[in-house]
């Protein structure tokens, strides 16, 4: 008797690809990426890369990145906004050839999985030879980025295989969170009970990774859903950041026609896009991006099959949807975190279905060292 045992297999703990065995390390790797950096009683953040105080000459950032990075960058620049801080993202590639000016209050920080996209070096090298202080934002230690820039903070997400980047995202978000906290508690001020608000949202995410991933429906959506002509994710704020994730996810791994929009984009344009055959995931928040509702409504209203992803807390806001993924109830700034695990599955479950070659998808490399 032969034994058929692949030795790329053995790394896949019995999972059939990386990605969804990465998708399943969530809860560990985010306990990772928090491991002895919250302080939940005292609504404090310690990061011991940084001293106190570090940021106090802190007003903008600007975040250069590419592709799943860049829509963390997105997610953390809308945080950082809400705290005052003049934030923007830049793609790294359009920046390398067209920087935008910094002063002695820029920091600029470079989101990168790898710590090696050409892109994003490209940008950092501009930035630095412009005198800007610069942070590195990254998995790999003693990567490229590393040694580029002045600091570096490590996203602890562990070793990611799989092209398609899924943890690593969930691990930039909680680390850039925490970096958001510490500029914002040096620079303009934090309010402490809103801090332990998102803090206890923040120690709690693991468990509610865990339970998304126990829970979730999104096979079935999946499948429901199998042979669309189009494929479009809505959101507002960090939501909308998860909406264009959600639209990279789904297009790379499953060769589908995906598209993430803002929900305000929608009436400017993508609207002529949507038939009963381009289904549209809305992704919700909480209370404040409830807004995004009427830009469903609307859809639906011409057909579109409707799934919505959405705190459970809010399930009879949204009882109009075809179909619901809910995540747990949490702080508003995490509950991307726990939508976007969903739409990882869909993503996922959906090229599963049509037979792709999920860790490997056509012409994309996990690393992209050319520009
Ligand atoms: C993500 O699924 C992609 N494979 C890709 O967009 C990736 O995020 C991008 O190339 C940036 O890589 P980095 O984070 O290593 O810089």
């Amino acid at each position: 008797d032969t034994v058929d045992w692949e030795p790329e297999a053995a790394g896949k703990s019995g999972y059939p690809h990386f990605m969804l065995k990465e998708i399943h390390e969530q809860p560990e790797s985010l306990r990772q990426t928090l491991h002895g950096r919250v302080e939940e009683m005292a609504g404090r953040v310690t990061l011991e890369e940084f001293d106190r105080g570090a940021f106090a000459d802190i007003e903008r950032v600007q975040f250069v990145s590419m592709g799943t990075s860049h829509h963390a960058a997105m997610y953390a620049a809308a945080q950082l906004t809400a705290r005052g801080l003049t934030a923007n993202t830049y793609m790294a590639g359009e920046y390398a050839d067209c920087p935008a000016p910094i002063d002695d209050s820029t920091l600029v920080v470079a989101v990168t999985q790898s710590g090696e996209t050409a892109d994003t070096m490209n940008a950092i090298r501009r930035a630095r030879d412009a005198g800007a202080r610069t942070l590195a934002v990254t998995n790999v230690v003693g990567s490229s980025v590393t040694r580029e820039c002045d600091e570096s903070l490590f996203i602890r997400a562990g070793p990611e295989i799989g092209v398609a980047a899924t943890k690593t995202f969930s691990s930039q978000v909680v680390a850039l969170t925490l970096l958001g906290e510490r500029i914002a508690e040096d620079s303009t001020g934090v309010q402490r009970a809103e801090m332990r608000s998102l803090l206890s949202g923040l120690s709690d995410l693991p468990g509610d990774v865990q339970q998304v991933l126990d829970e979730s429906t999104a096979a079935d959506v999946a499948e429901a859903l199998y042979g669309c002509d189009a494929y479009f994710f809505l959101g507002r704020g960090p939501a909308h950041a998860v909406a264009l994730e959600g639209a990279l996810k789904f297009k790379e791994i499953s060769y589908e026609h995906a598209e993430g929009f803002a929900a305000s984009e929608l009436k400017h344009g993508p609207l002529a896009l949507v038939t009963d055959n381009t289904p549209v995931f809305g992704v919700i928040t909480g209370e404040d991006d409830l807004k995004t509702i009427s830009n469903l409504k609307e859809v639906q209203a011409r057909g579109a099959p409707v799934v919505v992803v959405a705190p459970a807390n809010l399930a009879d806001k949204v009882e109009f949807a075809d179909y619901l993924l809910p995540v747990p109830e949490t702080h508003p700034e995490v509950a991307g975190v726990l939508a976007n695990v969903q739409l990882q599955l869909v993503s996922y479950h959906a090229a599963d279905q049509l037979g792709r070659p999920i860790d490997k998808p056509r012409n994309l490399a996990k690393s992209v060292t050319v520009e």
